[in-house]
């Protein structure tokens, strides 16, 4: 009996205090799915910022008209400040909600006073998110919505900002607008462009904490309709940015405006990323059941980098290496549990120094059942061209009729013993890509679905390759074998 009052209380005081100071969430749904009875299965992650301890548990709740049960997990803080500073944390808990036939959208709702202080004044904040629950008659399957998420603390120094590339990935390979919250004002001299999900500065802005809360909704490129249980449906036309989104989800953070630095330059006091680092936005691979690793490396060689932020799944672990020169690596780890498959997780990151921060890098990766082909791949690098060949032995099995290269249009051809690409550095859909010390053309080949084919049962392939320029040495230079 006196165990129970004990814990109510104890419940009753972490509830009061998650309502005290807010630094911002971020919530990504999983591809939600309609199951054979006819309702739908929706799961989602929400991660929450916070600066020395992040167990606050989020207040979700799914009324009985619009859901036959609603699970949550417990909160596991994800990252935290390894300086013992108390500068960030983070934290992921996941719901999976059993949505009534008749639904014909599913949405959440969670409101509170109080971000943290701030120098635009802001205290109440929303967080929230919709997704439509029609089927599309692109896909055959529900919408998937946008993902994004930050790390818990952007820190920049007054006079050296950058633009900050938000993430704003959509799997159906919507179009994804990003806007500043219509219920929230966006902090004094801080612009958007909407369609890349790029924050900027268009004057001075003050030093202090500033607070933001973006929506990032989905349009279908193409015209479909979405179909409900009921048999109705409704017309979308492509791109019409006034008709609703498949999908909104809002993303919340804060950004401290640090005093101004004597210098700017990156790689110097501000860190910088190097080329073992993953460019932002790439989509990375990771199988059920087996270790993933993302390798990152960062370098400032006038100050000292000492921790890296990071915005990851539950259980993803994080090594810290400081190097030589000014160097630090980070090592990410997770393995994937079945209740991941298929998750399509965004992972972002930045490097740590006591006045600054890198730019954030943020990755999403996505996690299938079977290992990736792998294969034996030679990239040839000409002044103008790069040439790929597979030596079809080492994999068997593959379906050449179902490769592409980024841009479909450019077709690979193959001879007895391979498999054939040539493109010039602007064809092919070729990226050209600055990390920092190399500028790199890169490209990959990949296996297509047909669209109709829901679940992927053809052993997927993902290869890239590519040609890189040390901007030091100024000679081209052959990425060694392909990442698988
Ligand atoms: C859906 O069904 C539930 C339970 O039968 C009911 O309470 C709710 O009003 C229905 N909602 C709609 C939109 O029809
Ligand atoms: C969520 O709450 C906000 C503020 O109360 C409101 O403006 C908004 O329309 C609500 N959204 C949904 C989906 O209910
Ligand atoms: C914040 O929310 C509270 C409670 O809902 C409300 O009374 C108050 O007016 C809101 N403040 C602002 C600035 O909107
Ligand atoms: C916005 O920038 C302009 C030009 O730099 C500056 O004069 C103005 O004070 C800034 N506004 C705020 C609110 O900081
Ligand atoms: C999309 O729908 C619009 C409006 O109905 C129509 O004018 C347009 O031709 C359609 N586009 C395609 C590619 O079907
Ligand atoms: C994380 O690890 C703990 C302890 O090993 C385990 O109980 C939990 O299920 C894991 N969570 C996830 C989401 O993998
Ligand atoms: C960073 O700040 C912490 C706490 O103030 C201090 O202990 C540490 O020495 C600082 N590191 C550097 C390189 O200045
Ligand atoms: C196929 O092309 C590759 C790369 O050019 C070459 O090494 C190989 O000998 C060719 N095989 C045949 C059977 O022509």
């Amino acid at each position: 009996m006196e165990a129970g009052v004990y814990y109510l209380l104890l419940l009753a005081l972490t509830g009061i205090s998650s309502t005290l100071s807010f630094y911002g969430d971020s919530i990504t749904f999983q591809p939600a799915h309609k199951q054979k009875d006819g309702t739908y299965k929706v799961t989602f992650h929400h991660r929450q910022n916070g600066r020395s301890s992040c167990q606050n548990k989020p207040l979700h709740t799914c009324e009985s008209e619009v859901c036959t049960s609603f699970v949550e997990s417990s909160v596991l803080q994800t990252d935290q400040d390894d300086t013992g500073q108390g500068r960030w944390c983070q934290s992921e808990m996941h719901a999976t909600a059993t949505v009534r036939k008749n639904q014909t959208s599913f949405s959440l709702n969670h409101s509170s006073c109080c971000w943290r202080s701030n120098v635009d004044g802001k205290t109440n904040w929303t967080s929230e998110a919709e997704l439509d629950l029609g089927s599309r008659s692109d896909s055959h399957a529900l919408n998937s919505c946008p993902l994004t998420t930050t790390v818990s603390s952007l820190r920049v120094p007054q006079n050296c900002f950058s633009p900050i590339h938000i993430l704003a990935h959509d799997p159906d390979g919507d179009h994804v607008r990003c806007r500043f919250s219509s219920d929230a004002a966006a902090p004094a001299n801080f612009t958007l462009d909407e369609s890349k999900c790029v924050l900027s500065t268009k004057g001075e802005v003050d030093v202090g904490v500033h607070v933001f809360e973006l929506m990032l909704e989905d349009f279908s490129r193409k015209n479909i309709t979405l179909t409900y249980a009921d048999g109705t449906s409704v017309f979308r036309e492509g791109s019409d940015m006034n008709s609703p989104p498949l999908c909104k989800v809002k993303l919340q953070f804060s950004m401290e405006i640090l005093p101004p630095l004597s210098n700017c330059e990156h790689g110097r006091v501000q860190p910088m990323f190097l080329s073992k680092t993953p460019s932002h936005g790439d989509v990375l691979h990771a199988t059920m059941g087996q270790k993933f690793k993302l390798y990152a490396q960062a370098k400032a060689t006038e100050a000292s980098i000492n921790d890296f932020q990071v915005s990851g799944p539950q259980n993803m672990t994080k090594e810290f290496k400081a190097g030589e020169q000014g160097t630090a690596e980070l090592i990410l780890s997770w393995t994937p549990q079945h209740s991941d498959l298929y998750r399509i997780v965004p992972v972002c990151f930045t490097a740590e120094t006591n006045q600054s921060q890198s730019d954030m890098r943020c990755v999403v990766v996505l996690v299938t059942q079977a290992a990736l082909i792998q294969g034996t791949a030679t990239v040839t690098c000409s002044p103008n061209k790069m040439t790929v060949a597979l030596d079809r032995s080492s994999m068997p099995g593959i379906d050449v009729n179902f490769l592409q290269l980024i841009d479909s249009s450019c077709s690979l051809t193959s001879n007895g013993t391979h498999i054939l690409g040539v493109m010039s550095f602007s064809t092919c859909g070729t990226k050209l890509l600055d990390k920092g010390d190399f500028l790199v053309f890169a490209n990959e080949i990949l296996s297509y679905e047909l669209s109709s084919e829901v679940i992927i049962r053809r052993k997927a392939v993902k290869i890239d390759f590519s040609c890189q320029f040390s901007k030091n040495r100024q000679h081209l230079q052959l990425l060694q074998p392909p990442e698988v």
